[in-house]
């Protein structure tokens, strides 16, 4: 059973969603929990490889068909053409927009080329600002949820992803003014930052080594990985009518990791 199981199944009956980095890891399972819910889905990367596969599975698996489109969150016109395949797809409105793309790697600062900081930067602050301008019109048609992607280092310090703390942070303190700004369009503006998740990406990418992966399970009190179902069924409900007075808040998911830095943890 997944996480979202949990759910009522036409929690998300015709609302229209749209996900970036749809088609991998927290990604691909909030594909499957919005569509299995009978949301109508949009998904979008740079990579056509990993969507359609993933669009064909969820509409397969839902009965309610999964569209997607490619898309590099850096470039404003490619994200404009998303919006707009979005409105032609969706009547003009858009119920849920998840700002989930990322991009991530180990290096030290001192070592970051100008290029490398660019990158992660311009996809998870960038993208997110480039997504929101894009969608705008099309959020503000009816009311919306946004739910944007952090980290739990994102308040804290990031050694060896200093670019990927720095924009994540970013992102947070934007979820946060928006949060304000757009409720007067009664847009809701929420965070979820995951804890350690074992996806493909995140462990070819920051924990790589067995060794590795042990010393993080023993830093979380809960004592295991957290899983990609857990991280949809929080997007799930704060995209969600449950959620309603919920806004400019970041919902951490890390089994109490970021708790444990006290003098006796
Ligand atoms: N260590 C140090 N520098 C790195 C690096 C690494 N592991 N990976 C990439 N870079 C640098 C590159 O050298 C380049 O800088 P340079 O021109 O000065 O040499 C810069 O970052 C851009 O790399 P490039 O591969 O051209 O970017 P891209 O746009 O093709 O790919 C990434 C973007 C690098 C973020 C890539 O990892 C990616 O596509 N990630 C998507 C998925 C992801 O990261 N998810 C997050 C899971 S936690």
């Amino acid at each position: 059973m997944a996480a979202w199981d949990v759910f009522r199944n036409d929690l998300m009956k015709d609302k229209t969603v749209l996900i970036t980095g749809g088609g991998t890891g927290m990604g691909e399972a909030m594909t499957h929990a919005f569509s299995a819910l009978g949301a109508r889905v949009l998904i979008a990367s740079r990579n056509a490889e990993h969507l359609q596969p993933v669009a064909e599975a969820a509409t397969k698996a839902s009965g309610n068909e999964v569209l997607w489109k490619t898309c590099d969150v850096r470039d404003v016109e490619q994200v404009q053409a998303l919006a707009d395949y979005a409105s032609d797809n969706f009547d003009g409105a858009l119920d849920v927009l998840v700002n989930n793309a990322a991009g991530n790697f180990l290096t030290p600062f001192d070592a970051m080329s100008h290029n490398a900081w660019n990158t992660v930067v311009g996809i998870v602050l960038g993208g997110t600002h480039n997504m929101l301008k894009a969608t705008f019109p099309l959020l503000s048609k009816r009311g919306g949820a946004v739910t944007n992607m952090v980290a739990t280092y994102a308040w804290g310090a990031a050694p060896l992803v200093s670019h990927s703390g720095a924009a994540k942070a970013g992102v947070l303190n934007l979820t946060k003014s928006l949060a304000v700004e757009w409720a007067s369009h009664r847009i809701r503006l929420n965070a979820v930052a995951p804890g350690p998740v074992d996806t493909h990406g995140a462990g070819s990418r920051l924990f790589a080594e067995d060794d590795t992966k042990q010393t993080i399970i023993d830093s979380v009190p809960w004592k295991r990985f957290g899983t990609v179902d857990e991280m949809a069924a929080a997007v799930v409900y704060l995209s969600s009518p449950a959620a309603d007075y919920v806004t400019g808040e970041c919902l951490t998911i890390d089994g109490g990791q970021v708790l444990t830095n006290g003098l006796f943890a």
